[in-house]
């Protein structure tokens, strides 16, 4: 193929992209083959245009803080885990019955690359280390599994929660292998609809695409926000409308404890009418850089912690928490005509964030250069940017220690957010179940192992994202429970109350298996 004579040459001129032949002249026919397709099946005007988009906003972000036009979040909007113990029941009630009826459908966000992590699987696919050793994606498949049993024990009747997975051309291969090979982990294959999201070249700082090798453009996913467009392209909204589904639950992959299709949540956000609904836990430090739920110009957002001076970080309501306090966890409700309204009408309104990133590039000369500092930008929507369109919102406060422990650094990294960290997440919640259900650990003598067990009030979380233990001893007690077993810590107590168990036990559908030693 000749760019010349099929006018791919003529177009990358009018965009300024011409470097993009740079290297033809060095290409095999199978490169050039390659290098043409990726490029015929792009808008460079387009891209040019949210380059300057997503640079325009980057620089006037920068230098205007958000803090004049905030509001915190409305107490009439609000729910929480803790503060209203007594309407849990019901919301739990409303949302499984709304599983019951087929209307709850939960979309996974796993089109991220990972980096940070640093392998070169997806991220779903890791093993964080726990007895069983399931991976992120086993674990999630089998608290959908245990929820459509929990909904069809209650309700009489066969019901089935259909798996979105948005992959991107970074991890669709290896998702949908990983799924196949285990058998889709017990569920329907035809419950769950994987499919990609878009990829958007990256940009050096004057607009110009970067060059990955001498053939290839450097490709990244457009975000986690690049679900609206993908949602309308691959066709997903119309098999949710085809299914009937009313309500969508958006997670991410990378946290451990997440409540996969949570009824009490949805129950909530169906109970306040709402189109959309935030998940958050309480932010109790003013410098944690976690964005916060509330609203600019009387419209629902996020506001990350650098949009924010430190004295509006640090204001508190005369309850004594911080003013603005609702830490985003990416845990989302939308009811189906929302999302039809976002794909259908507002998706092209949603402008990319600037990512500064080190670019791995390959220079004018044909040289592979490896940065060590930020070289260019990856341009990203996110997944709440549709917030600002709500018209009915809700905001729902759960407990950190309960639902949110991301996985995002490696453990050589030694830092906040690592396999280390959510392996004792959830360990220490299992740990909780037990208690809460009437068993006992004890020691390598016999001893049992003092405990308070927690009766609703909030744990905490130490600095590095190790849970406290609560029982005043730092006994590492391995303690995993099968979602397969327990959704969320209910059916215990036939299992567990008033018996004693070794500082190792795993509950899974085979039984109750324990070990003195560490290792099962
Ligand atoms: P992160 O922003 O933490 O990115 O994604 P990541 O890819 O997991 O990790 P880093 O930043 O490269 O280290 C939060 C969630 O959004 C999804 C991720 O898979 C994760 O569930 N995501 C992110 C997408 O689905 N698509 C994207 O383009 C980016």
């Amino acid at each position: 193929m000749d760019p010349n004579s099929s006018g791919l040459a003529r177009r990358l001129a009018e965009a300024g992209q011409s470097h993009l032949l740079q290297f033809w002249p060095e290409l095999s026919p199978a490169e050039r083959a390659d290098l043409a397709l990726d490029l015929q099946g792009m808008d460079f005007l387009e891209i040019n245009g949210f380059f300057k988009k997503a640079t325009e906003m980057s620089n006037s972000s920068k230098h205007e803080k958000m803090d004049a036009r905030m509001e915190p979040v409305p107490c009439e909007v609000q729910g929480s885990v803790t503060r209203n113990r007594s309407s849990l029941k019901a919301w739990e009630l409303t949302g499984l019955e709304c599983i019951s009826q087929n209307k709850v459908a939960v979309l996974l966000l796993a089109g991220g690359q990972g980096t940070r992590l640093g392998v070169s699987y997806p991220k779903g696919m890791y093993d964080v280390g726990l007895p069983s050793h399931k991976t992120l994606f086993q674990i999630q498949a089998e608290r959908i599994l245990k929820l459509q049993q929990l909904s069809e024990q209650r309700h009489h009747i066969k019901c089935c929660i259909p798996w979105y997975i948005m992959t991107s051309g970074r991890t669709m291969e290896a998702t949908e292998k990983f799924f196949t090979q285990h058998n889709f982990f017990g569920l329907d294959k035809n419950n769950i609809v994987l499919f990609q999201q878009g990829m958007l070249p990256a940009m050096d700082y004057d607009g110009k695409i970067i060059m990955e090798s001498k053939g290839k453009l450097s490709m990244a996913p457009d975000g986690n926000g690049g679900l609206y467009r993908a949602l309308g392209s691959q066709g997903i909204l119309k098999d949710m409308e085809r299914r009937g589904i009313g309500f969508i639950h958006v997670y991410c992959v990378d946290n451990i404890l997440v409540k996969v299709a949570d009824p009490a949540f949805i129950g909530f956000c169906v109970q306040k009418e709402a189109d959309c609904g935030a998940k958050v836990v309480e932010k109790t430090n003013p410098t944690e850089a976690v964005g916060v739920v509330c609203q600019v110009d009387g419209h629902y957002q996020v506001v990350e912690y650098s949009e924010i001076t430190l004295e509006t970080a640090q204001k508190r309501s005369p309850d004594g928490r911080l003013m603005f306090n609702a830490g985003n966890v990416a845990n989302h409700f939308f009811s189906f005509s929302f999302l039809r309204d976002i794909v259908q009408t507002f998706e092209p309104k949603l402008q990319h964030h600037v990512a500064q990133k080190k670019i791995p590039h390959v220079n004018a000369k044909g040289q592979m250069i490896q940065p060590d500092k930020p070289n260019g930008i990856k341009m990203e929507k996110f997944v709440f940017d549709i917030f600002q369109f709500a018209k009915t919102f809700a905001v729902y406060e759960v407990l950190r220690e309960d639902e949110f422990s991301p996985l995002k650094n490696a453990d050589s990294q030694e830092g906040k957010d690592t396999p280390t960290t959510a392996r004792h997440a959830l360990m220490s919640l299992h740990r909780l179940w037990v208690l809460n259900a009437g068993g006992h650990f004890i020691d390598e003598n016999g001893r049992r192992i003092p405990a308070i067990p927690r009766d609703g009030a909030a744990g905490s979380v130490s600095d590095d994202g190790n849970r406290n233990l609560k029982d005043g001893t730092d006994m590492p007690i391995r303690c995993e429970i099968s979602p397969l077993v327990s959704y969320g810590g209910e059916g215990l107590e036939e299992l567990v109350k008033e018996r004693e168990f070794c500082a190792t036990l795993m509950i899974d559908k085979r039984g109750i298996h324990q070990l003195v030693k560490n290792g099962i």
